[in-house]
């Protein structure tokens, strides 16, 4: 994830950028750079790789200005290039950003043809010439800002200062965390309160929307509307901590709000961008070769391969094998020649996933394997890492790393087919932008979390809760159960809706809530009738569906409605509200959310 810092100080604060920035260092970078306002102009120095090399830069090249922005780069779009490193630049406005513009080459296009000249294969740069547009016009740096944010689509954090501004500093939140620091006489930015840790533990914490402008005396936050408004000012104790809830109650909380952010970046490393196609790392085998995929997983990372079993045949044609590492450890399942392992797990630890790739390395198969944990064991033995980026998950229940492995899975799936030429270029293109467009959908699901406290407390009631789906919204249904009965203790079970009436329709009673995960996809009429089936029985039905109720055709407890997303993309969004609703029925139910009783973390043990 990119790290964004900022100080307007009362003394010279290159210094104290990189080491802020420094501290942002665990959220994994390839270059880095700061700009300053020095005698009322921009200045910037910037480098690639390590802290150490911007370091050097400044000794041979300081800056004194007491105002200034600093920047760690993931590269997205663009390679990590110091011409692609940030703050990018004109004259008038230097910019750092973490996150992704949607429609960065649409503003490209516009901006170039009324003069303005870009220097970068980067997003960021439509920013800067945005707001320098505005600013042309005659616009004061906050109204060039308030104009720019509204031409922006995406999910996106972003700190900016001015030429000739030496007492301003603007920054805006949409989808990725930022947090302001209060100082005295000095006010500091930073993408979570660890980068701020040195300077102070008073931050405010931007909300969804919210855009801020600081000055040395305070900060004024407006909301996505342009209406001021207050956001408390909370102790950060993220001196102790090296990883901190923020303005959470908990870390599964947090986790959850970071999931635009976190699969922005674990996108940002399996796609271009910037031309909308799959930029997969070379796996050391030849994609187009592989026999079969075999997925072994336990737990939330077994569901999200099975969602990549549904994509994987349903986008490259290829045949997947599927089972829990438990079983498929002692199984001797015979593999096949040419046959590609994939091994999911958030940890890169657990015990039966670790031994069951060791048998399929036995038996001859490459081994891949989707991570959270770069150094983990399973990483270490397998031939190929595909790794998630969801930075550190506290929280017991997966979240954030769980979405990311899906993400990966998703480009997986779509480079596969490429390699078999069974997608076409437009279909690659379709199935990308429809990918890059996830952050965006899932941040505007965040900030409406009401009709969850709302529906927690029915469900806390609930002996006995069914979780239904169909397709790719199958292992989600098995998602949501298991978030529910491991942090609320509610006894929970996800069911193939088609197999309702092979037994489970025996449970159905006003007394169990049944809570169906369907899209309104090809499968929508096959799900209804099942939800008509629960209705009958008296059933009391929790429709999570971007469809309208009108089609569903029976009375419903409650209907979340998630936003319309493309069908291969639907698992990533439904996958939010299902984790929402299993955390606020436990929070209602006052368990201990971020562990769990009788759950760890990582299940080294057998
Ligand atoms: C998920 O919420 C649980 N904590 C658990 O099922 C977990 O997914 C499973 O133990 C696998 O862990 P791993 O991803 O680290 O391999």
């Amino acid at each position: 994830m990119c790290g964004i810092v900022g100080i307007l100080g009362s003394k010279p604060v290159a210094t104290d950028l990189v080491d802020a920035l420094r501290r942002l260092e665990y959220r994994g970078y390839d270059s880095a750079g700061i700009a300053t306002v020095e005698n009322g102009h921009l200045e910037r120095r910037r480098a690639e790789g390590k802290l150490r090399n911007l370091e050097s830069r400044l000794l041979s090249e300081p800056l004194t200005g007491r105002t200034g922005i600093g920047h760690t780069r993931w590269a997205t779009h663009g390679r990590p290039t110091e011409r692609n490193a940030h703050p990018h630049m004109s004259a008038k406005v230097s910019v750092v950003h973490n996150g992704i513009i949607e429609n960065f080459r649409e503003l490209k296009a516009e901006l170039t043809a009324k003069g303005h000249s870009f220097e970068t294969d980067t997003d960021t740069e439509a920013v800067v010439h945005l707001v320098s547009d505005e600013l042309d016009q005659g616009r004061r740096p906050i109204d060039a800002v308030r104009a720019a944010l509204g031409k922006l689509k995406g999910a996106f954090a972003l700190g900016i200062i001015f030429a000739g501004e030496d007492d301003l500093m603007i920054a805006a939140r949409q989808g990725s965390p930022l947090a302001i620091g209060h100082g005295r006489g000095e006010m500091y930015l930073g993408s979570d309160a660890i980068a701020l840790a040195p300077f102070t533990d008073a931050i405010t914490y931007l909300e969804e929307g919210d855009w801020a402008v600081m000055r040395r005396s305070g900060v004024e936050v407006f909301d996505r509307a342009g209406e001021c408004v207050t956001r408390p000012l909370v102790k950060s104790v993220a001196s102790s901590l090296l990883v901190d809830k923020g303005n959470h109650r908990h870390f599964m909380a947090k986790e959850i709000h970071e999931q635009p952010d976190v699969i922005s970046h674990t996108l940002s490393n399996y796609l271009d961008m910037a031309n909308a196609r799959v930029a997969f790392p070379d796996l050391g085998v030849d994609l187009a070769k592989i026999s079969r995929v075999t997925i072994s997983a336990c737990g939330t990372a077994y569901y999200a391969g099975l969602v990549g079993k549904y994509w994987i045949e349903r986008y490259a044609r290829l045949p997947v094998e599927i089972d829990v590492a438990s079983e498929a450890r002692y199984r001797e399942a015979p593999l096949p020649d040419s046959g590609l392992a994939l091994f999911v797990s958030q940890s890169g630890e657990t015990a039966d996933t670790l031994a069951t790739l060791r048998y399929a390395r036995a038996n001859g198969q490459r081994i891949a394997s989707i991570v959270n944990v770069r150094t983990s064991t399973i990483a270490r033995e397998s031939d190929a890492v595909l790794p998630t980026l969801a930075g550190p998950e506290i929280g017991v229940a997966s979240t954030k790393a769980f979405t990311c492995q899906l993400a990966a899975l998703a480009c997986l799936a779509i480079a596969l087919g490429k390699a078999r030429g069974v997608i076409s270029e437009a279909q690659e293109q379709e199935l990308v932008t429809a990918l890059v467009e996830v952050p965006r959908l899932i941040s505007s699901m965040l900030h409406n979390e009401e009709q969850f406290v709302e529906l927690a407390q029915a469900l806390s009631k609930a002996r006995d809760v069914l979780y239904l789906g169909r397709g790719s919204s199958y292992p989600i249904a098995l998602e949501g159960a298991l978030k529910l009965k491991e942090i609320s203790y509610i006894h929970a079970e996800g069911y193939a809706a088609g197999e309702l009436k092979h037994g489970p329709i025996a449970l159905i009673d006003e007394n169990v809530p049944v809570i169906v995960v369907a899209p309104e996809d090809d499968l929508l009429e096959k799900t209804v009738s099942n939800v008509q089936e629960v209705a009958a029985r008296g059933g009391q039905i929790i429709l999570i569906s971007n469809a309208n109720p009108e089609k569903i055709g029976c009375a419903l407890a409650a209907h979340i409605v998630p936003p319309t997303a493309h069908p291969l993309t639907n698992p990533l969004i439904y996958a939010v509200p299902v984790q929402l609703l299993a955390y606020h029925t436990a929070v209602f139910m006052g368990t201990d959310v971020d562990q769990p009783r009788n759950l760890a973390k990582s299940v080294t043990v057998e």
